[in-house]
Order: structure tokens, then C-alpha cells, then sequence
């Protein structure tokens, strides 16, 4: 046997693992770890980057303000319940002989939407039949509390101005608290 006939019958002292046989690319073993060792602390890396970059760019949810203006006083009919905030704010505004109060148009049930019954004055909640005096307090169906009362007040123009984040409870005595009522 030849030198360079027994050189190719020795055998490798390193490990091979292919690649693509068909091409006749081969690896080490050792690098095919080293390979694989990196990808993983790449791929380490790349989520806490990520986690970096969502820390300092958070989902904010931008939520319209609570505050709105509702026009002049005198815009209002002596003895109306006004729907025009029903849509957009979830608030009926009431006007009575003394004044102004806003009420919440959640029903205090499980939250649906109540209406305005003029013929019957009252509102009914259609979901499971709660029915609310023109005061918003409940008088029939599973409703367990009055509808709520939300700040409304004058700003320096003469303009109602409603602040939903502040709200008054009947069953907390609240109704008589400046914001509950608008006196004009
Ligand atoms: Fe109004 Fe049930 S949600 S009665």
C-alpha cells in the first residue's frame, strides 16, 4: 500500500456532519455546536431587544376626554330629556323648571343602554326590562340602584359643560352635592 493509499484509509480525527451531501459540503461537529450555540444567543438577543423597544413604546389607549361642552341652557325645552349625547357620551341630559342634571344612559343592571319613553315617562332598560323614573331612580325589573348622575356645570361662557368622570350616587347621598345639579 502506497503512502497516499493509507493517508486516505486513515480515519479523521474530527467528526464530520454534511450539510448538503449531494453537494459535498461537510461540517465539524464542533462548529455545527458552535453554529448552533450562536444562532441561540442571536435569537436570545433579538427577544430582548424587542422586550427594550416595547418598554419604551407601550400600548397606549387614547381615550376621548370625558369633559364635553353641551351648548347654551336655553337650547334646552322646559321638561325635556335630551338624547342628543345618547350616541356619542352615554348621557341624557334632563331640564327641569329649577335646573339641569345629567344622567348616565348605563343601566345599573348589567349596563345596556335604557331609552327614553316620553309617553310613559320613564326610561327602559330593553335588555331585561328595568324601568327608571324621570329622577333616574329604578322602581321595576332586576336593576338593583338608580341610574347615575354625572357633573354638569357653567363654564365662564354661559355653556354646559358635562364631566363624566365625576359621577354621584344616589345610594351614596351624593344627588345633593354641588355638580350633581345645575341650578339656573
Ligand atoms: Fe338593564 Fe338588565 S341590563 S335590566
Amino acid at each position: 500500500m502506497t503512502l497516499s493509499e493509507q493517508a486516505r484509509n486513515t480515519t479523521p480525527l474530527r467528526k464530520e456532519v454534511p450539510i448538503d451531501k449531494s453537494r459535498g459540503l461537510w461540517i465539524t461537529r464542533r462548529d455545527f455546536l458552535s453554529l448552533t450555540g450562536w444562532l441561540a444567543v442571536f435569537a436570545f438577543l433579538g427577544t430582548a431587544l424587542l422586550g427594550t423597544i416595547r418598554f419604551f413604546f407601550p400600548r397606549v389607549l387614547f381615550e376621548a376626554s370625558p369633559v364635553f361642552k353641551a351648548g347654551f341652557p336655553d337650547e334646552y325645552a322646559l321638561g325635556e330629556v335630551s338624547s342628543k349625547y345618547l350616541k356619542s357620551k352615554q348621557v341624557w341630559i334632563v331640564r327641569e323648571e329649577e335646573g339641569f342634571y345629567a344622567l348616565s344612559a348605563v343601566c345599573t343592571h348589567l349596563g345596556c343602554t335604557p331609552r327614553w319613553l316620553e309617553t310613559e315617562n320613564k326610561f327602559k332598560c330593553p335588555c331585561h326590562g328595568s324601568g327608571f323614573h324621570l329622577s333616574g331612580i329604578n322602581f321595576e325589573g332586576p336593576a338593583p340602584r338608580p341610574l347615575e348622575r354625572i357633573k354638569i356645570m357653567l363654564n365662564e361662557n354661559g355653556e354646559l359643560v358635562v364631566d363624566k368622570s365625576v359621577k354621584f350616587l344616589f345610594e351614596r347621598d351624593e344627588w345633593g352635592k354641588p355638580g350633581s345639579f345645575l341650578k339656573v
